[in-house]
């Protein structure tokens, strides 16, 4: 399937997703918990207030007003337009200035060395072209920039993790009538390298490809289980098998 037409399939998904993304769990945060420890983490990776910062695959821009909010300048891309609609509503609402701009990850129409910091965050899994991706976010970084990777695997597929993910389709399927849809089309799902979420050696092997120094990881087990808190028995019981922030400096 060519890259193209994979891409247009992608950012259909993502338009049709726009109005409930904030409603599934994992995604938005849910509760005053779970926003002291995203803070607490950003705050840690990110000292210095007032840095030039882009949130790549920033979704409907729930880290992207986080950051705002702890006072960065941030930028927002993202391929789907009613993504970005429902990150700018959100935005204006909360009075911050976000800027948002459709932007592909793998071709990110900035100038070299524009940004202090790139965050994104649950993107790797739907990219086509990862090494291409993380080749441009070096460009556009500053020297010495840092980039924040946050990511994880999300289905466990030893024979536990299978068995616990069969038992959430069913209960889902009984309670909330939806059959469960992992990622997109059979043919798009064939052609995404890290389909299922990305393990941790996997993320560091992409960073030192790129020959970022520094690496620093944290582990956050305690996003996890703060989330599950609010999740219902057949949500939690195949909710995500790794959880990490990785960081490197260009
Ligand atoms: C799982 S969502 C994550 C959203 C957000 N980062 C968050 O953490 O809530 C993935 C997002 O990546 C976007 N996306 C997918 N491929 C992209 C690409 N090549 N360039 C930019 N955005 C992309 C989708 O439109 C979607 O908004």
């Amino acid at each position: 399937m060519r890259c193209a037409l994979a891409k247009s399939g992608i950012i259909q998904k993502w338009n049709l997703m726009s109005s409930s993304y904030d409603k599934f769990y994992g995604h938005s945060i849910k509760t005053h918990e779970e926003m002291d420890a995203w803070i607490g983490l950003f705050s840690d990776l990110i000292p210095k207030k007032g840095m030039d910062v882009l949130d790549i695959g920033c979704g409907t821009g729930e880290m992207s007003i986080l950051l705002a909010q702890l006072g960065h300048h941030v930028t927002g891309i993202d391929l789907a337009e009613k993504m970005l609609q429902v990150a700018n509503n959100k935005t204006k609402k909360k009075g911050l200035n976000v800027k948002f701009v459709k932007g592909d990850a793998e071709d990110p129409p900035f100038d070299s060395n524009e940004f202090d910091v790139i965050v994104t965050r649950h993107l790797f899994w739907t990219l086509l072209q990862p090494e291409k991706a993380v080749k441009c976010w070096k460009r556009i970084l500053k020297n010495n920039g840092k980039i924040i990777i946050i990511d994880g695997v999300y289905y466990d597929l030893s024979l536990k993790g299978k068995i616990l993910l069969s038992i959430s389709d069913i209960l889902i399927f009984l309670i909330d009538r939806k059959k469960p849809q992992r990622g997109y089309s059979k043919e798009i799902n064939s052609i995404l390298p890290n389909l299922g979420g990305m393990p941790l050696k996997k993320a560091k092997n992409y960073l030192d490809l790129e020959d970022f120094k520094n690496i620093q990881v944290v582990n956050l087990e305690n996003i996890i289980k703060i989330e599950k808190k609010t999740m219902p028995l057949r949500k939690r019981l195949a909710f995500r098998k790794e959880y990490y922030a990785i960081c490197g400096l260009k």
